[in-house]
């Protein structure tokens, strides 16, 4: 381990999904004993790294065009007679383009697959060492879940715990399998130890991440492998754990117990994001999503069986190669029968290296962008009546950050739906009922109508 005193400050950016997140935290913990304490911009850093996502064009390109300017601010910076600041690239994107990223933008210091980031401080020393640009975008025999262990002294009140990661589907639109690699799961054990670490820190909310969280199958305590609705029904036990939430789910993976136990588990918030992708059976199999649009209204309806107030949410993409007029209006008709209280669409985005780049029948962009603003609109809809049919009622909501007003904060509802309360005698990590009262297009607001007193601390 380094013995480096001096203080440095390190920026992380985090393009893309959760996973990401969690991952840049546990980059800047790993960081935290050789000296670097985070900054709040770019601007204030020694080192900036920018943690990327490759899961569509449009993300990859925010990737270029941010590290342009990152080279930019470091000459300034320079010119003006200030400290260098060292520019590392992490994330999928650098699995994806690794050697071709340096060749790219030479200027990058490092580039760190996210199978690497535990080598980060290793790798730093090597760059001051060699004076010359870093790769590592190895697949390690070690996990890096076995080298970070973790401690943080103050959790938020929703933290997220990483239980699962890469994925074996290979659905023909995605990049994940081949930047995440191969599915892996997290020992029960450590995840666990993990959970209770952060309960004790703080965190009142758990959401287990993983690219196929509910694939998970980790190694048992006593042997034998765990399933997800084994883990959370041990995860239930934990003290002061109020509420446990997962994401992201494949259809594929929701099986009978895990759907009980969203009908056994008060805990487990009702609250699920499913991608379904498309509603169109010869879409489905094209993308290699291994169900039909029935077996999805199936499992809905299991779900919904199992506990009546569970809401759902889902990935859709429009335009992928081959989708005819037909096909999306069965996209239209599952969102209609099945009813969403929230989701993300997306125009299909030709990935380098998948197999739905090379299809025929690749669709012009006006037309993914028309059916993107048809579903929208219905999507949007979907979820305004949802929001809607809350106004009036009583529920719990986890207070998790001030609001802009004096004496207000925001947390969310168990259908993450975000309330804004005006809670002068509460604190962030405490859990509130609240009756909600108006609407508002991207929140709703509440009033309290009874407060637990049990708080983040406790
Ligand atoms: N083009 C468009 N959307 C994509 N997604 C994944 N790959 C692509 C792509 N090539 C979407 C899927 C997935 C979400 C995380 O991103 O809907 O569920
Ligand atoms: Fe990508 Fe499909 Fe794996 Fe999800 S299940 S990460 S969409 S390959």
């Amino acid at each position: 381990m380094s013995t480096e005193r001096r203080k440095r400050r390190v920026f992380v950016k985090t393009y893309g999904c959760q996973m990401n997140v969690y991952d840049s935290d546990r980059m800047a913990e790993a960081l935290a004993p050789h000296g670097y304490e985070r900054a709040e911009a770019a601007a204030d850093a020694d080192l900036v790294i920018l943690n990327t996502c490759h899961i569509r064009e449009k993300a990859t390109e925010k990737v270029y065009s941010d590290l342009g300017r990152l080279r930019d601010l470091r000459s300034e910076r320079l010119a003006q007679g200030g400290g260098d600041m060292l520019l590392a690239v992490a994330g999928c994107t650098a699995q994806a383009e690794g050697e071709a990223m340096l060749d790219r933008a030479p200027y990058i210091d490092l580039v760190v697959g996210p199978q690497s980031y535990h080598r980060l401080p290793e790798l730093l020393a090597r760059r001051q060492r060699e004076g010359k640009s870093q790769l590592d975008t190895e697949f390690p025999l070690i996990s890096k879940f076995d080298e970070l262990v973790r401690h943080v002294e103050a959790a938020p009140p929703s933290a997220f715990l990483s239980i699962q990661e890469g994925c074996d589907k290979f659905c023909t639109f995605c990049v994940v399998p081949y930047t995440r690699g191969a599915e892996e799961s997290r020992p029960a054990a450590a995840v666990l130890a993990e959970a209770r670490m952060l309960v004790q820190a703080g965190a009142r909310e758990l959401v287990l991440l993983g690219q196929n969280v509910n694939a998970y199958h980790g190694e048992a305590p006593e042997g034998g492998e765990w399933t997800l609705a084994r883990l959370i029904r041990a995860m239930a036990e934990i003290p002061d754990l109020a509420r446990i939430r997962y994401t992201t789910s494949h259809p594929r993976d929701m099986d009978a117990d895990l759907i009980r136990a969203h009908g056994e588990i008060p805990a487990l918030m009702p609250f699920l994001h499913l991608p379904v992708q498309s509603g169109s059976d010869k879409v489905l199999k094209a993308m290699n999503r291994g169900y039909t649009a029935d077996d999805f209204r199936r499992i809905v309806d299991a779900l919904r069986a199992a506990r009546p107030d569970i809401a759902l949410s889902s990935d859709f993409i429009t335009g992928f190669p081959g989708e005819t007029d037909e096909d999306f209006a069965a996209t239209m008709r599952l969102v209609e029968d099945v009813g969403f209280a929230q989701a993300y669409s997306f125009k299909y985005s030709g990935r380098p290296g998948t197999p739905a780049t090379g299809m025929r029948g690749q669709l012009k962009d006006a037309v993914k962008s028309e059916r993107l603003a048809v579903l929208q609109a219905l999507l949007e809809e979907q979820s305004t009546a949802f929001n809607r049919a809350t106004v009036g009622r009583k529920t719990d909501v986890l207070l998790e950050r001030p609001g802009r007003h004096e004496g207000q904060l925001i947390g969310r509802s168990p259908w993450l739906q975000a309330v804004h309360v005006s809670a002068v005698d509460l604190k962030v990590g405490d859990m509130a009922t609240v009756e909600i009262t108006a609407c508002h297009p991207h929140s709703l607001a509440g009033v309290l109508a009874l407060a637990s007193s049990r708080s983040a601390a406790a």
